[in-house]
């Protein structure tokens, strides 16, 4: 087998990398409401995804912001052995934006899109077929032109399950003759169902598969989006657009997890088929994900949910014990859960530790290790026993750690049955110091009472806090607890802002409560400079975005 083929495909006949994997988590998926991701962030997830071996990173929308472009730029610019792809409407801007981004990524993937059902086109586009079908030869052609031959020019219909078949077939002839090379056929409103997906699937194969590579992109407004994209590719398609724990607007898009594991782990129903996802690196990307974006995976969520591999009751704990095989059709392993017996505990060393993050999916070495070494065994000094989940929750909290122009210098708090509670925090923003006194209805109001008066003091606005989460990250009296917030800043609408998530990681859910209300500021103010600089670059090279409406 060829270094180049990872060890998880394997078997007669299979063929790496003969169906490729696009990721749009990164669009698609950011776009679900709440879920907002900085330019810093993105490029993390990016560099998962690398590891994770998709074939198509979908980096985001270019023209939609400066961040957006930003980030696609970046992610293009360091990213080697992935295509990388940018959105762009067929509309004047759009794909000069995107080329522009993907300009010097090492295999760019320019995605152009435009509605092709009537309901569409009628009330949102307001144009006429005829006049879809020029927008999509004059975008297309243009991409191709601006980005060589060699390039990746993908076409979506969006709204194609809602869409007349004959002007469907119509608008993908003008694509392919404009230099399309793959065609995408979106469920942009998760309305089909898989049988019927798989014939529409299997008739655009028939017409365009010799020309263009298909492809899908599900919506899961039904529930069907994996089962559609499972379809789809029984009848031809070679394209699977996925997110990371089904990700996306609304219900969703398909779920990278699922529909990877569901073609590895029924090799008979897709012959020859494999895709190149190193599925060990899954775990750790839907960790990633869920940690950045705040969304929670709910715990029975197929592959990655927390009891995806647990065993209730007695019955199958015992078949389990017997052979994992009579309850498990794939083994927690190869979805990179640890399987390792190793513990971590006061006595470890750093070559434990370091073996431990290894079979966790995470490489850490050099000062990373030490100072992570550092942190796990002060925490074995506060608890009996530092578990999978602590160690991951610090290493992710570790991985996105910014810069602080707030810091915390202390605080303290009293409250009472019955009474009200009354905190002072001290805070250090921007180099100055506030110590402000306040009460609330509970310890963790008083405390962000007082540090939204000392940040509005400083910087002129304080986070509204949208959301508060709390949870312990592993059994037992003394886990440590996890608290994720999402803020946005009180000069912005709600519905405009950007949205930040913070994580608070301690043993002490006040200390956890008020790191995650810092670290939720802290970004919004890393954002708001980051954003303020990047329009003034986008303005002085002639660009002024406008506003973008969700896409679907
Ligand atoms: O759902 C959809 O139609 C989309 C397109 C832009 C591909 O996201
Ligand atoms: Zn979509």
């Amino acid at each position: 087998m060829s270094e180049n083929v990872p060890a998880n495909v394997s078997g007669p006949g299979i063929v790496p990398g003969s169906v490729r994997i696009f990721d749009t988590t990164l669009r698609d998926g950011e776009q679900a409401p709440g879920a907002g991701l900085t330019v810093a962030e993105k490029i993390e997830v990016a560099r998962q995804l690398v590891r994770l071996n998709v074939d198509v990173i979908e980096a985001g929308f270019p023209a939609s912001s400066p961040g957006e472009f930003e980030a696609v730029h970046q992610i293009a610019k360091e990213t080697r052995g992935v295509a990388v792809a940018g959105l762009a409407r067929c509309k004047d801007g759009d794909p000069q934006r995107a080329v522009e981004a993907l300009r010097v990524a090492e295999r760019p993937h320019l995605h152009v899109f435009i509605a092709s059902s009537d309901i569409h086109l009628k009330h949102k586009l307001r144009i006429s077929r005829d006049e879809a079908l020029l927008a999509a030869a004059k975008w297309v052609g243009y991409g191709r032109k601006a980005l060589g031959r060699d390039a990746e020019i993908e076409f979506s219909a969006e709204d194609a399950t809602r869409t007349d078949i004959d002007f469907l077939m119509k608008l993908y002839e003008a694509a392919v003759e404009a230099g399309a090379s793959t065609l995408n056929i979106p469920d942009t409103v998760g309305y089909a169902i898989p049988a019927e997906f798989g014939q529409l699937v299997g008739q655009v194969v028939e017409r365009f598969g010799s020309v263009a590579t298909i492809s899908v992109h599900c919506h899961n407004d039904l529930g069907l989006a994996t089962s559609n994209t499972l379809a789809a590719l029984q009848n031809g398609a070679r394209q699977l657009e996925v997110c990371v724990n089904g990700l996306g607007e609304r219900a969703g898009n398909a779920s990278l997890e699922e529909v990877v594991m569901g073609i590895k782990t029924r090799p008979t129903q897709f012959p020859n088929l494999a895709t190149r996802v190193v599925s060990e690196q899954i775990t750790p990307a839907s960790r990633l994900v869920s940690y950045l974006t705040g969304f929670a995976v709910q715990p029975n969520k197929a592959i990655v949910g927390g009891n995806a591999f647990a065993h209730e009751s007695g019955i199958h704990q015992d078949g389990v014990i017997k052979n994992p095989l009579t309850y498990e059709i794939m083994t927690p392993q190869s979805v990179g859960l640890s399987g390792s017996q190793l513990t971590i505990g006061k006595l470890s060393g750093r070559r434990g530790l370091r073996e431990k993050l290894h079979s966790l999916g995470h490489e850490v070495d050099g000062e990373a290790l030490d100072a992570l070494y550092a942190q796990v065994i002060a925490l074995a000094d506060a608890k009996k026993e530092v578990t999978d989940g602590d160690l991951l929750a610090i290493v992710e909290q570790r991985a996105t750690v910014v810069p602080n122009t707030i810091r915390l210098q202390g605080w303290s708090v009293t409250s009472s049955h019955g009474g009200r509670a009354t905190g002072t925090i001290t805070l250090s923003v921007t180099g100055e110091t506030r110590s402000i006194e306040a009460s609330g209805n509970g310890p963790v109001d008083a405390l962000y009472g007082a540090t939204d008066r000392a940040l509005e003091s400083v910087l002129g606005w304080r986070p509204i806090l949208d959301e508060y989460e709390i949870k312990a990250v592993s059994a037992g009296e003394d886990a440590q607890g996890q608290v994720v917030v999402r803020v946005h800043r009180s000069t912005e609408e709600r519905h405009d802002a950007f949205v930040a998530t913070g994580h608070g990681l301690s043993t002490d859910i006040i200390e956890a409560s008020v790191a995650a209300y810092l670290s939720g500021a802290e970004k919004l103010q890393q954002e708001a400079i980051a954003r303020a600089a990047m329009l003034d670059e986008a303005r002085a090279s002639g660009h002024t975005p406008e506003k973008v409406e969700r896409l679907p």
